[in-house]
């Protein structure tokens, strides 16, 4: 799957795209089906904080001040800031000191989780096991940053983020998707075939295609696009990650479809070089410290 996606429609100023009203969207090079072009914006706010952050030299009480104008997300970034999915151990009250003390990378981890939550919304059964795989991903892709030398946040924000084409599907095509996922597939190739006769495009082109309508930076388009490939020594850092944190939460007990040929933990690790390979948790530990995380999310 290596499709390019060009050709989303014209951003407004406020982020907002203007609603495709007749037809699928045809680009270059893949047409993008009607619905998912008028899903709702990603949430104003959070593209705010992700614009904001692209200047690491940002004023943190910027950052502060922008999020505590929306009461609600505010309220909701201190409640994940001081869950067990972040761990941070001692409590935080006020979110201007939330943002001094964790600082860039992990305001933006909590806002992105903030506006997936809201974007995933009050979803059935299928959208919460994807949600709780897009989690898992990003967890895992945090414990393992540290082995590939990429920061636990920017990991765990892109994880978060991987499969939201998925998400994407689920929303505005919830009839033609839905039993696509709940049906098992021989493996993910089967599965993005799958998706692409139901709907025209498989999740990873979906979800390329609106992290760039949603202004979202390259990587993420790319991180998208690109995470069922094979994992290659070419790819960057965090391609490589997130390739690894989808495919160990399939291997844990976390994944988002059925496959009847699904990796085992121990085969998603020959893939890399041993001496990586082995500074890897041990499963049980890992599947242990996901399932505690996540917790925090499902309260
Ligand atoms: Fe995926
Ligand atoms: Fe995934």
């Amino acid at each position: 799957m290596s499709q390019r996606v060009v050709g989303a429609p014209a951003s407004t100023a406020a982020g907002h795209s203007a609603p495709v009203t007749e037809q699928d969207l045809v680009t270059d090079t893949v047409t993008i089906p009607v619905k998912l072009c008028n899903l709702p914006p990603f949430h104003s706010v959070a593209n705010q904080v992700l614009s904001l952050s692209a200047d690491p030299n940002i004023d943190l009480r910027r950052l502060a001040f922008v999020m505590e104008g929306d009461p609600a997300f505010a309220a909701e970034v201190l409640f994940l800031a001081n869950s067990s999915l972040f761990g941070f151990t001692s409590r935080m009250q006020v979110l201007r000191h939330a943002v001094a003390i964790l600082g860039l990378d992990r305001i933006k981890a909590l806002a992105i989780t903030v506006a997936m939550r809201a974007f995933m919304g009050t979803g059935g059964p299928v959208i919460r096991t994807c949600w709780r795989h897009s989690a898992a991903c990003a967890v895992i892709a945090e414990e393992i940053s540290v082995l590939f030398d990429i920061s636990g946040d920017r990991a765990y924000t892109m994880g978060i983020m991987h499969d939201i084409g998925r998400l994407g599907l689920v929303k505005s095509y919830s009839a033609d998707i839905g039993p696509v996922l709940t049906r098992e597939h021989q493996d993910t190739e089967a599965l993005l075939k799958a998706e692409r006769e139901a709907v025209n495009v498989d999740h990873g082109i979906a979800g390329s295609w609106l992290v760039k309508n949603w202004e979202f930076p390259a990587e993420f388009h790319e991180v998208c696009a690109r995470h069922h490939e094979p994992l290659s020594d070419a790819d960057p850092a965090l391609l490589k990650i997130v390739k690894l944190g989808c495919r160990l939460a399939d291997a844990l007990g976390f994944s988002a479809v059925v496959f009847r040929d699904s990796a085992a933990y121990a085969k998603v690790l020959k893939n890399l070089p041993p001496h990586i390979a082995r500074a890897f948790p041990e499963e049980e530990e890992l599947r242990d410290n996901v399932n505690r995380r996540l917790a925090a999310l499902e309260s």
